[in-house]
């Protein structure tokens, strides 16, 4: 199908399920504010209450506690509710009507082979929520109820993103129609896989128990520059070829990290850095990483002062959402053979 017919259209979202950390920062929101502010796309950003409660249930005032979180760090982080469209997913009902559809449309086979979904069920597959396994299909009706036409993520995300061009392109077969867009992912930059700081083979994750193996997007200066300072390096110095580090994990995970908040190039890194111990590099990288987080963390907490106005902001967004996504719902309905009221 010809992209060309459908506007270019960014949607992408985060789970409030709290502890918004660098990798989230780094391999999503940084990306979602870039492209809004190319201007070569509308941009839609959305977080995602409704997959919160599928691995477990949440304490409904953490949850909106959460919710309001993820609202005030995508705006201190630069993303305006004026020019991008600002949603929480279960004020915009048309998500979860076209999930049941998705839901119809995606195969168990399909659902079944999603690590995500065999990591977080773990080896009790069978106690495992059904919303968990249906996640994927409300991920794919998020992105397709925009027609979206590009959804910039982690690299974590990308197996369900080719389950939902699987999904668009099934529907658009079964039912003969040239419907849903093929989506593109967007996985870019340096920052893609952002590593624990205490193991640089595991992923840096909201849901490990270990506060010192992230950085939080909540974490004020002296936490940030701390928990670099002990993250976990070999006593090497930093060599010239970014390729010499593949085999040193927490030691590449840095310079990641570093490339990305300078908006640089890895190799461009050790350009400036080749010969340094890490008790020099982590000073540096230390200093980088205050300055660019400190900034969003302390407007992060004066947004949080005034919940009323988030919800303003949701409520507004909701309403923009909804010119985009009734009509496509309605569309839909019609394709499937839904009656009209
Ligand atoms: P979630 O909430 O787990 O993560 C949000 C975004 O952060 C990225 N990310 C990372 N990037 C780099 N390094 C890391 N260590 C790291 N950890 C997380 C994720 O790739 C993601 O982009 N299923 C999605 C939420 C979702 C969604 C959507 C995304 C629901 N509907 C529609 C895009 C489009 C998720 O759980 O993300």
């Amino acid at each position: 199908m010809a992209e060309t017919q459908f506007t270019p259209r960014v949607f992408s979202g985060i789970q409030p399920s709290g502890n918004l950390h660098l990798g989230n920062y780094l391999g999503a929101v940084k990306h979602f504010v870039d492209m809004q502010n190319a201007g070569e796309y509308e941009t839609v950003y959305c977080m995602v209450d409704l997959h919160a409660i599928t691995a477990k249930l949440l304490d409904p005032d953490e949850l909106r506690s959460n919710t309001r979180e993820l609202c005030a760090s995508f705006i201190a982080s630069g993303i305006d509710p004026e020019k991008s469209i600002l949603i929480n997913q279960s004020q915009v009902p048309e998500h979860a009507q076209l999930a049941w559809i998705f839901n119809c449309i995606a195969r168990m086979g399909w659902m079944q082979r999603m690590t995500q979904y065999k990591d977080k069920a773990g080896k009790n597959a069978e106690a495992a929520s059904l919303g968990l396994l249906a996640y994927p299909a409300l991920m794919a009706a998020d992105i397709l109820l925009y027609h979206g036409t590009h959804v910039p993520v982690g690299d974590d995300q990308k197996q369900h993103l080719e389950l939902t061009r699987d999904i668009a392109a099934k529907f658009n077969h079964d039912y003969g129609v040239d419907f849903f867009p093929i989506t593109e992912p967007v996985i870019r930059g340096a920052a893609t896989r952002v590593m624990n700081l205490q193991d640089g083979t595991k992923k840096m994750s909201k849901s490990d128990p270990a506060d010192k193996t992230r950085i939080n997007m909540t974490d004020d200066a002296d936490t940030i520059a701390k928990k670099i300072r002990k993250a976990k390096t070999d006593p090497d110095p930093l060599p010239d070829a970014f390729d010499d580090l593949a085999e040193r994990p927490d030691a590449r995970n840095l310079v990641n990290i570093y490339a990305a908040l300078a908006d640089i190039a890895p190799q461009a890194v050790l350009d400036q850095h080749a010969g340094s111990l890490f008790g020099h590099f982590k000073v540096a990288l230390a200093d980088l990483a205050v300055d660019k987080l400190a900034p969003i963390a302390s407007e992060m907490s004066r947004l949080m002062d005034d919940p009323a106005e988030i919800d303003r902001i949701l409520g507004r967004g909701a309403e923009r959402a909804r010119e985009i996504t009734v009509p496509i719902l309605e569309q839909t309905y019609d394709i499937v053979g839904m009656l009209r009221s």
